[in-house]
């Protein structure tokens, strides 16, 4: 445990730093509020003892300034000026003790124990409540489904690094977060990162850290998520997004788990397990050059796939039945839906996944008033209208007039996209062979579902 100690006392240090190698701490030193706020940013610290009256950025500044970053890290204050209001105000402003000068040897000691237990104990909680919340479950049972959980569970207990694709709104970040959960690294939080929404200057910076003035901006030295994910799991969301100067980085800590900070010549080794996840067919990348292949096999070493929700619509009812319980409660009543309702949305493609069905859930229970859910309501807040209902459902000639009253161009669209969901849907929603037995490009299927997609082809 690396415990930081600021005082511009010398001597005070000096015993403080005996005390923690007494208690076999280790102990960390800084003679101002800047130089403490610089270590914390750049080190893991556990625990922080501070005085209050320093030179320049004092004590309760600097004290409101660790805890607007860091909330979670106790800091006790010394001082040897003690009276109660600067105790008040230290303890208000979020310290967790307040000691007088000199500070006993015994009282300075209990003080952090008690500290670092509540702090555990915080971390503990917070790692409960995110295993106790049930948005964080798989929901399904479908053979797809299923075969994903048993894969999952086999993966998790192992230290493998692991690839999760598939189409937006399927669940990717979902089977993350139940890989960390069912893992030896489960106990500590997971460190997220999303490589698409980080501008690609700052992605080095963000993931190995940087040091003090390493570029324009860089007024102290940061820890990167590697850092902070040492004995856990990062998630690199949205992998293919990554410069391929940052995949080599990648690369070299997939083999050594070793990696320097931006501007920094020290080798930092970490103990990090890393799932990654993306949208993006990979190797169309690899082959546009815009993906290391090397690192394409590294970590593709145990593949997971996340199906698109068309192809385990048998999960449908119970998708719905869960979304309705998380709902429901949150200011809007539960509500049912119909057998016809649910047959109508299993013919919905759902190019959003499980996200569209969700947010489509929620539009439901907000929208309309009704308890029951029927086939009409459904359809109207699936953006189906009445007429292109009735001509998506009838197959092609089998209804002599299902076109009337239609343009050519309607009639067109129509039977368009009445084929295309009919030879879909004889393929289990599979999309690769559905193109090839229709002779398509898979891209250009895809676009078509897509622009039919709300439409419900
Ligand atoms: N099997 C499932 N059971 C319950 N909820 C699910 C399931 N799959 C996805 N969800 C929910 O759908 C939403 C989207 O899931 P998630 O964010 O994991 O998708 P994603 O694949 O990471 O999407 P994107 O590619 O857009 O980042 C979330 O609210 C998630 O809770
Ligand atoms: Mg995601």
């Amino acid at each position: 445990m690396k415990i930081l100690i600021v005082d511009d006392e010398v001597s005070i240090v000096e015993s403080l730093s005996g005390i923690m190698l007494d208690e076999v701490y280790t102990p960390l030193a800084a003679d101002c509020g800047e130089r403490a706020l610089e270590i914390i940013s750049a080190e893991h610290v556990d625990l922080v003892l501070m005085d209050v009256w320093m030179p320049g950025l004092d004590g309760l500044e600097t004290l409101a300034k660790v805890k607007e970053s860091y909330p979670h890290l106790p800091v006790i204050m010394i001082s040897g000026h003690g009276n109660i209001d600067t105790a008040v105000q230290a303890t208000r402003a979020g310290a967790y003790d307040f000691i007088e000068k000199p500070p006993s040897y015994d009282k300075i000691v209990l003080s952090m124990k008690n500290a670092l237990h509540l702090s555990q104990v915080e971390k503990d909680n917070l790692i409960l409540r995110q295993k106790a919340d049930k948005k964080s479950e798989l929901t399904g049972s479908s053979e797809p489904i299923r075969q994903l959980k048993d894969s999952i569970s086999r993966v998790a207990p192992t230290d493998a690094w692991v690839l999760i694709t598939g189409e937006h709104g399927t669940g990717k970040e979902l089977v993350a977060q139940s890989i960390h959960r069912l893992s030896a690294r489960g106990g500590r939080p997971m460190t997220e990162i999303n490589c698409a929404a980080i501008p690609e200057e700052l992605i080095e910076s963000e993931l190995f850290g940087h040091e003090k003035g390493s570029f324009t901006g860089a007024n102290t030295s940061k820890r990167g998520k590697f850092d902070l994910a040492d004995g856990s799991t990062l998630f690199l969301d949205e992998i293919a997004d990554m410069s391929l100067k940052t995949q080599a980085k990648i690369l070299r800590i997939l083999q050594e788990q070793k990696f320097e900070r931006v501007g920094g010549s020290k080798t930092i080794a970490v103990d990090v397990r890393v799932l990654a996840a993306t949208n993006k067919d990979l190797t169309a990348e690899i082959a546009a050059g815009n993906f290391r292949e090397d690192l394409y096999w590294r970590l593709n070493v145990v593949p997971l796939v996340v199906p698109p929700l068309r192809e385990r619509l048998g999960d449908l009812p119970e998708l719905v039945a869960a979304f309705v319980r998380e709902f429901s409660g949150k200011g809007v009543g539960a509500k049912r839906f119909t057998a016809a309702a649910l047959t109508m949305m299993a013919r919905h493609l759902w190019p959003g996944n499980v996200r569209e069905l969700r947010n489509f859930i929620e539009r439901v229970l907000i929208m309309t008033v009704e308890e029951e859910v029927t086939e009409d309501m459904a359809a109207q807040l699936l953006g189906l209208s009445e007429s292109g209902r009735k001509n998506t459902a009838a197959a092609c000639g089998q209804e002599g007039d299902a076109y009337s009253g239609l343009s050519f161009k309607e009639a067109k669209r129509c039977f368009e996209q009445d084929f295309l969901r009919t030879r879909l849907t004889a393929n289990d929603g599979n999309i690769s062979r559905t193109a090839e037995q229709l002779g398509m490009e898979r891209s250009n299927l895809h676009k078509k579902l897509k622009q039919a997609g709300g439409r419900g082809i």
